[in-house]
């Protein structure tokens, strides 16, 4: 069914990071409009949202509003018809693929002048694997990259050396048993999580996730054509209801994030993920998808810091229950390294996925990741979580001092903070004013399958202690320039 209008949130996603420019702020918002037109992500004839909740999804003042919307008119991009209010205008427009308005990837797309980029949970590559992609021969001998480079290329599974080596390492390290045969590469953990959707979900099947939970399952999930359904975990995930939502939705996969869940840092105790391994084996029709792209990042300090096994720990031959997980949060983001680990026939399945999508992935990187993870990978987790926890207290004490009155649980580990404002304030006209001050942080409803979180913001801590600290300030301000908007007490349900 054609989309007729666009609400005042999903036009904000779709504008991004529209103000991190110079210039008048309705002349950037035509701008970006007529940008969004000629892709076709605006079609002619869509109702833009009326100017009051315009100037408040995006935090500008009612005239900003008013006079942004005359200039699209005035250069011939919208007109405005008494009762039907203002709509874009036919226009000549270029056919593209027609994306979901995800606010937080779309700054990917575009170059911006963010100053600090509080959005993406990304690390700089850690130190032992820049030596070994600057000087690869420190980790492979010049005969085993020639070995490397004498074949075709081609290896949708993944390369044999990287398959043994997280086989290895699911089993020494996690306590989970794997064979190299029962494990997939994928370019990243994003393409294992949308494998997984695309290839066991039917459009329009129920697929359970967290709520809030990552933005690129739900992005994945949308694109798959799944019908989302969400169970509130801002303060860890309730088994039994799990459990409930699975009898009643018979959902065809259920995704979830046990360990470091992003955005709250959650680990889901060893009784609660027993449990869900049991409601895996009784219910054979539903997928079950552990995450594990975060499980190394813990931050606690002292005894006891080993986290529970992973869910297949327990069911380590189950077909439907499979582990998905990502160098990329703990190596480096640029090698593109994820995987997947399931029975065989599965694996076999996704490898057909994988190979009509794009082949295979880059086995140079492959090889020089399997020679460092053979060697090295202990000290690249012991220099990561050091790196981070260093970053979380950075931002956790700067945010106290502040912005006192907001309120987030200190992580256990992950990459991100969960923070909710007070009064009910809405995160997304937040994350606009912040946007102007040169900081971006996304709004809590973009990490939900039905719009809620809306007072919550999400913010990483992953850049260096100075851009955390120099990003605070302009967020303080931005926060206390339109507080007044959300009188203290008028708390959100
Ligand atoms: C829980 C989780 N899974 C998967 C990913 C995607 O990882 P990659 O960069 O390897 O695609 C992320 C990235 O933030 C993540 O947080």
């Amino acid at each position: 069914m054609a989309v007729s209008k666009i609400s005042g949130d999903a036009l904000a996603d779709l504008l991004s990071r529209w103000p991190a420019w110079d210039g008048p702020l309705y002349r950037l918002f035509a701008d970006r409009i007529a940008m969004l037109a000629d892709t076709g992500e605006l079609p002619a004839g869509l109702r833009l949202p009326p100017e009051r909740e315009l100037a408040s999804a995006l935090s500008v003042s009612r005239n900003t509003a008013a006079a942004a919307y005359q200039l699209l008119r005035d250069e011939g991009l919208a007109e405005t018809r008494q009762g039907a209010g203002t709509s874009i205008a036919p226009h000549v427009t270029t056919p593209a693929a027609v994306h979901r308005a995800n606010g937080l990837f779309a700054g990917l797309l575009q170059a911006s002048r963010v100053e600090v980029d509080l959005t993406l949970a990304a690390v700089d590559c850690a130190p032992q694997v820049t030596a070994a992609l600057c000087d690869p021969a420190t980790v492979l001998s010049e005969a085993e990259r020639r070995a490397v480079i004498g074949t075709t290329g081609y290896f949708p599974l993944g390369l044999p050396e990287l398959r043994t080596a997280l086989a290895e390492l699911l089993t020494a390290r996690h306590g989970l048993p794997a064979t190299s045969g029962q494990i997939l590469v994928t370019t990243g953990g994003q393409q294992a999580i949308d494998l997984l959707m695309r290839t066991f979900v039917i459009p329009g099947q129920p697929v359970v996730v967290e709520d809030p939970t990552f933005p690129g399952a739900l992005d994945a999930l949308h694109r798959a054509g799944a019908r989302p359904i969400g169970l509130p975990v801002s303060h860890g995930l309730d088994p039994d209801r799990l459990a409930r939502a699975v009898t009643t939705h018979r959902p065809a996969l259920v995704y979830l994030i046990p360990a470091h869940h992003n955005p709250t840092g959650l680990v889901m105790p060893a009784a609660s993920r027993l449990r869900i391994a049991e409601l895996a084996a009784a219910h054979p029709g539903t997928l079950f998808v552990d995450d594990m792209t975060l499980a190394e990042h813990s931050l606690r300090t002292g005894p006891n810091r080993s986290l529970p096994p992973p869910l297949a720990a327990a069911e380590p031959g189950l077909p439907n229950l499979v582990t998905v997980g990502s160098l990329s949060k703990l190596y480096w983001g640029g090698l593109r390294i994820g995987w997947i680990r399931a029975v065989r026939p599965m694996i076999s399945r996704l490898a057909a996925a994988k190979a009509a999508a794009d082949l295979g992935s880059n086995v140079l990187g492959q090889a020089v990741t399997a020679a460092v993870m053979a060697s090295k990978h202990a000290d690249i987790v012991r220099w990561r979580t050091g790196q981070l926890r260093a970053r979380r207290d950075v931002m956790h004490a700067a945010l106290r001092q502040q912005v006192p009155d907001w309120s987030w649980d200190l992580p256990e580990g992950g990459l991100t903070l969960w923070v909710q404002l007070p009064g009910g304030a809405d995160g997304g006209a937040f994350a606009q004013a912040a946007l102007r001050r040169g900081v971006s942080v996304v709004p809590g409803r973009l990490l939900s399958t039905a719009d809620a979180n809306r007072d919550w913001i999400r913010i990483a801590y992953t850049r260096s202690p100075g851009e955390l600290r120099a990003g605070v300030p302009p967020l303080a301000q931005a926060w206390h320039g339109i507080s007044d908007r959300w009188p203290a007490g008028r708390r959100s349900a």
